[in-house]
């Protein structure tokens, strides 16, 4: 396995639709490896091929952090060739990307959604999943078609002002 490099927000590598893999070979396998690798070692919990300048519709999902069982919270979903194929009401959600570091922005996302991809054995498979867990597969999924959150948040800001939001908000709990 092997660190990749990120790509960051500006690289027109980016804001390109991405390509359906056609069979799962050796180099789909390394690529994936190399993606979990650069995933947990930058702190992440989603990341999308394109991301390590790849242009195909592979990203991978640890959405779990949660969880109180470590093995569930250490779950990475690998999704090839993914497609939403349901979604159900809407939520705001406080979003960071990898490759927009220093920033955080409020974006609306479903609720809950349904999503089928190819796993790495070549299976089909369909997953639910609401909440928090829905917003990273969203995220990661607009990633294949070029999107970048900042390009639908209603709202960006450093992560500085997100932090000093989050103690003003934990204040505002105490005094109540
Ligand atoms: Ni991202």
């Amino acid at each position: 396995m092997a660190l990749r490099n990120i790509t960051v927000r500006g690289d027109e590598i980016l804001a390109k639709k991405c390509k359906p893999v056609k069979a799962i070979t050796p180099r789909i396998r390394v690529l994936v490896e190399d993606m979990t690798e650069t995933m947990l070692a930058a702190d992440g919990v989603g990341i999308a091929a394109p991301q390590v300048g790849v242009m195909k519709r592979v990203f991978i999902a640890m959405p779990h952090v949660e969880s109180e069982d470590e093995e569930i919270r250490n779950k990475v979903y690998c999704m090839i060739n993914p497609e939403i194929t349901y979604t159900e009401g809407t939520q705001e959600s406080s979003e960071g990307c990898l490759s927009v570091p220093g920033y955080m922005g409020l974006v609306d996302r479903p609720q809950k959604i349904r999503i089928k991809a190819t796993d790495l054995d070549g299976n089909e498979q369909e997953y639910e999943f609401e909440g928090f867990e829905a917003t990273v597969f969203c995220h990661e999924y607009d990633h294949l078609d070029g999107i970048l959150y900042p390009d639908i948040a209603k709202e960006m800001m450093t992560a500085e002002e997100y932090a000093e939001r989050l103690e003003e908000v934990k204040e505002e709990h105490a005094e109540s």
